[in-house]
């Protein structure tokens, strides 16, 4: 469907971009041409058609689900049900795990508050014991593994909600021990993927992963408000359809289509995760998440970290010349497409961010961190470009 190919480090897909580098990808994505196009398609259809347009995009969710499945080693694209975004996702597993009084859940600090906020509505609504570790402890080498053990064997634990790698510092969190660890004592492994899909290889099923959420609008390059959910298999009969709307049921539009006396109420909810696609949702959000993961597939998500990567390196080393603290591990397994840097104290990061900005350098600074999100667009050769720009508003500041 693409109408052009993706090539790396080549930004011809977006050619109206104003930027003279987009480091944000880790915020929001740009959108490029075939998504653009996409969407495109999507608004005539329903302008030309109404009605009539539903069908062909209700048939594009499917192949989106198959391309979703593939892109995080789902066994089949039903273990995959379509979103509005992250947290989307996140409620209605918090909304649908049958929780005990009692139960425990194990929560990240520093966590981006969307793997938060809907565990903590769940804790208070069904006493839930919550119990907080630190997500920087997971660094490589650092204790949070043998705490996480710790906090495992106290008992209680259904699950353990971690981030597939952290907003801030860009740490790539160990999944693959993380489960093992949760499985060991009983626990379920929940992932958000946002920060992940797109740029870093995920395998829900060699890493064990158990339920995952994720959006579209970083990474994979689409608009916000359309995500994805993924339950492995054997979880999805243990949910609750607490979120269950007109759309979850089996034969869910029979009524409307196959004549009269087919209205009911009584039909069984599907036990897929695609229950929680409760109701209508945005044809228009789904039609770009389709084309921007098919082009991500085109480039292969490897082969695309190895490039984001490769920039990484290009533009660190003068960053840290500037008394800028590398917030990447030394080890490979815990870097991501997140280049993260504390500033030095001298220097306001606000006006650090503004500086670039004001150079056509769009980068992000969160929570006291200056992060760097390049994506497969972007050339190698805007490094340079980066660096000076750096030099540039850190000799001024520091004037
Ligand atoms: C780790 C993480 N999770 C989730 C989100 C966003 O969640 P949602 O898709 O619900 O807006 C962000 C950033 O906006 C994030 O960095």
């Amino acid at each position: 469907m693409s109408e052009t190919h993706a090539r790396l480090g080549e930004r011809d897909l977006f050619e109206d971009l104003e930027a003279r580098s987009y480091l944000a990808h880790c915020a929001v994505a740009p959108l490029s041409r075939p998504v653009r196009a996409a969407v495109e398609r999507a608004l005539g259809d329903y302008g030309r058609l109404g009605l009539g347009a539903v069908g062909p995009w209700v048939e594009e969710r499917g192949r989106l689900r198959t391309r979703l499945a593939r892109l995080i080693g789902a066994g089949r694209p039903e273990d995959v049900a379509l979103t509005g975004g992250t947290t989307a996702g996140i409620v209605a597993l918090a909304q649908c795990l049958p929780w005990r009084p009692g139960d425990a859940i194990v929560l990240l600090r520093g966590e981006f508050p969307t793997n938060v906020t809907p565990w903590l509505q769940a804790a208070r609504q069904h006493g839930l014991d919550v119990r907080w570790l630190e997500a920087e402890d997971f660094r490589p080498g650092g204790p949070g593994l043998e705490r996480l053990e710790s906090t495992l064997r106290e008992g209680a634990v259904r699950l353990v909600a971690v981030s597939a790698v952290q907003f801030q510092s860009g740490l790539a969190m160990p999944l693959a021990a993380m489960a093992d660890l949760a499985h060991a004592h009983g626990a379920l492994l929940f992932v958000d993927a946002i920060q992940a899909a797109g740029v870093t290889p995920i395998d829900v099923r060699t890493t064990g992963i158990d339920l995952l959420a994720c959006g579209g609008h970083k990474w994979l390059g689409a608009l916000e408000g359309a995500g994805f959910l993924y339950a492995a298999p054997q979880h999805v009969d243990t949910l609750m359809p607490n979120v269950a709307g007109w759309l979850s049921h089996e034969d869910p539009l029979g009524f409307l289509f196959g004549g009269p006396g087919l209205l009911r109420y009584d039909r069984p909810i599907r036990a897929r995760i695609d229950f929680v696609e409760g109701g209508s949702s945005s044809s228009v959000g789904f039609a770009a998440l389709s084309a921007a993961v098919e082009l991500v597939e085109e480039l292969g998500v490897e082969a695309i970290a190895r490039h984001v990567a490769a920039f990484h390196e290009r533009v660190a080393p003068a960053l840290v010349a500037l008394g800028f603290v590398d917030g990447r591990t030394p080890e490979p397994e815990g870097r991501s497409g997140i280049l993260s840097f504390r500033p030095p104290p001298d220097l306001d990061l606000s006006a650090v961010r503004l500086g670039l900005a004001e150079r056509g350098v769009v980068v992000t600074a969160p929570d006291g961190w200056l992060r760097i999100g390049p994506h497969w667009c972007t050339p190698l050769a805007e490094a340079e470009l980066v660096t000076a720009a750096v030099h540039e508003v850190c000799a001024l500041l520091r004037a």
